[in-house]
C-alpha cells in the first residue's frame, strides 16, 4: 500500500544567474540542484542545513514564488512547477506558508481579524461564512478568546502571539500543506515550544502536512517525522527523524550533529561553500573528515554519489556517500 502524498518533488532544480566577476563568464548559482522528496498526508518533513544551502529556495519553488529551472512538483494531479492560471490559483489555496519574522510578516495597520480574513476574501469564500471561519482559525491557533484577539493590532501582541496569527491565517483555508521557513528561530525559548506544539496539534486535528525548515537539527528532531539534510542544493541524507539522529550515515549529518550536541560555540570545519562553485564529485568532499581519513579517494572527487539505502538502516533511510556502509 502506498501512503497518499500531498506533494511529490522530483529532481527539482532552481538556478539563478550569478554575478559577473571581472573578465570571467557569469557563474550560475545552483541554489537547488536536483532535489527529490515526497510528503505524506499529515506528515512533518524537516529540511535541515547550513545557511545558503537552498532551504528557502526549495520552499519558494514549492510555493511558486520562484520559477523552477527543472523538475516536477506533483500535487493533486497537476505539476506545480509548470501550471499556470486558474489551476495555479486552486493549488495556491492548498499550500500556505509561514515565514520567519513575526514582526515583518504582519501588516501593522491591520487588525488580527483583517489579516486572517484576507485569504478567505482572496479565494472567494462567501462573506457570510467568513467571520465564523476566522474565529475558528483563531481558536485553532489558541488565540483566546478569539473575539477579543480579533480586534488587536500587531503592536499589541508578543512575538509568539504574532506567529500564532500567521498560523491562523495559514490554516484558515484548511490547506493540505503548510511550508514553514524557520518559524521559531526569531522567538524566545518560551514562545518556541508553544509554537512547535501548536503545529503538531494542528497536524493532529486538521491533518495538515508540513515542510518545516530549520538550521537547527535539534528542533527538527523534536518536531519532524522525517528529516532531510540539505548540503549545497542537494539532499545528502533523508530518513526517519529518530533514526537519522540516532544513527546518522552521512559525514555531513554526523558533523552537524556534533555541532548541535556541542557547547553551541562550535561551527563546522572548513569554509562554507558557494552555490556558484559546487565542487566536482561529492560536493561535500573538500570538507569531509572521512575523505581525509581514507586518504582522499579519487571516487569522492570524481563521482557524484546518489542517495542509497544501506544494509543496516531502515527502509527509506538514504545517504549520498560512496562509503556509506562504513559510516556507522
Ligand atoms: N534571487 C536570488 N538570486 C541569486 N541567488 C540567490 C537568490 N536567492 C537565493 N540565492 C542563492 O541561492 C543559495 C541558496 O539560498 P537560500 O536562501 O535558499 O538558502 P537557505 O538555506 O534558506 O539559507 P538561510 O539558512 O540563510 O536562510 C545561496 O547561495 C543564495 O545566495
Ligand atoms: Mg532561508
Amino acid at each position: 500500500m502506498t501512503v497518499e502524498s500531498v506533494v511529490e518533488v522530483s529532481d527539482l532544480k532552481v538556478y539563478f544567474p550569478g554575478r559577473r566577476s571581472s573578465g570571467q563568464a557569469k557563474s550560475l548559482v545552483r541554489a537547488v540542484d536536483g532535489v527529490s522528496f515526497a510528503i505524506a498526508k499529515g506528515e512533518i518533513l524537516a529540511l535541515v542545513g547550513e545557511s545558503g544551502c537552498g532551504k528557502s529556495t526549495i520552499a519558494a519553488a514549492i510555493m511558486r514564488l520562484v520559477a523552477p529551472t527543472a523538475g516536477r512538483i506533483a500535487s493533486g494531479g497537476v505539476d506545480l512547477a509548470t501550471v499556470n492560471g486558474s489551476a495555479l490559483r486552486r493549488a495556491r489555496r492548498r499550500f500556505q506558508m509561514i515565514f520567519q519574522d513575526p514582526f515583518g510578516s504582519l501588516d501593522p495597520r491591520q487588525t488580527v481579524y483583517e489579516t486572517v480574513v484576507e485569504p478567505l476574501v482572496i479565494h472567494g469564500v462567501p462573506a457570510e461564512e467568513r467571520r465564523t471561519r476566522v474565529l475558528e482559525a483563531l481558536e485553532f491557533a489558541q488565540l483566546l478568546p478569539p473575539e477579543r484577539l480579533a480586534q488587536r493590532y500587531p503592536h499589541e501582541l508578543s512575538g509568539g502571539q504574532r506567529q500564532r496569527v500567521a498560523i491562523a491565517a495559514a490554516v484558515v483555508l484548511r490547506p493540505d500543506l503548510v511550508v514553514a521557513d524557520e518559524p521559531v528561530s526569531m522567538l524566545d525559548v518560551s514562545a518556541r515550544a508553544g509554537i512547535l506544539s501548536l503545529m503538531v496539534d494542528l497536524r493532529d486535528r486538521l491533518g495538515i502536512s508540513y515542510l518545516f525548515i530549520t538550521h537547527d537539527l535539534s528542533v527538527a528532531w523534536v518536531l519532524a517525522d522525517r528529516i532531510a539534510v540539505v548540503y549545497l542544493g542537494r539532499i545528502v541524507e533523508i530518513g526517519s527523524a529518530a533514526e537519522l539522529v540516532a544513527a546518522p550515515r552521512h559525514p555531513y549529518t554526523q558533523a552537524l550533529l556534533e555541532v548541535t550536541r556541542g557547547d553551541g560555540h562550535r561551527t563546522l570545519p572548513g569554509e562554507t561553500p558557494s552555490a556558484a562553485a559546487i565542487p566536482t564529485g561529492c560536493r561535500f568532499h573538500p570538507r569531509c573528515p572521512k575523505y581525509r581519513l581514507l586518504n582522499e579517494p579519487s571516487q569522492c572527487r570524481e563521482v557524484d554519489p546518489v542517495l542509497t539505502e544501506t544494509a543496516t538502516t531502515l527502509v527509506g533511510h538514504q545517504s549520498a556517500c560512496h562509503f556509506v556502509e562504513e559510516n556507522q
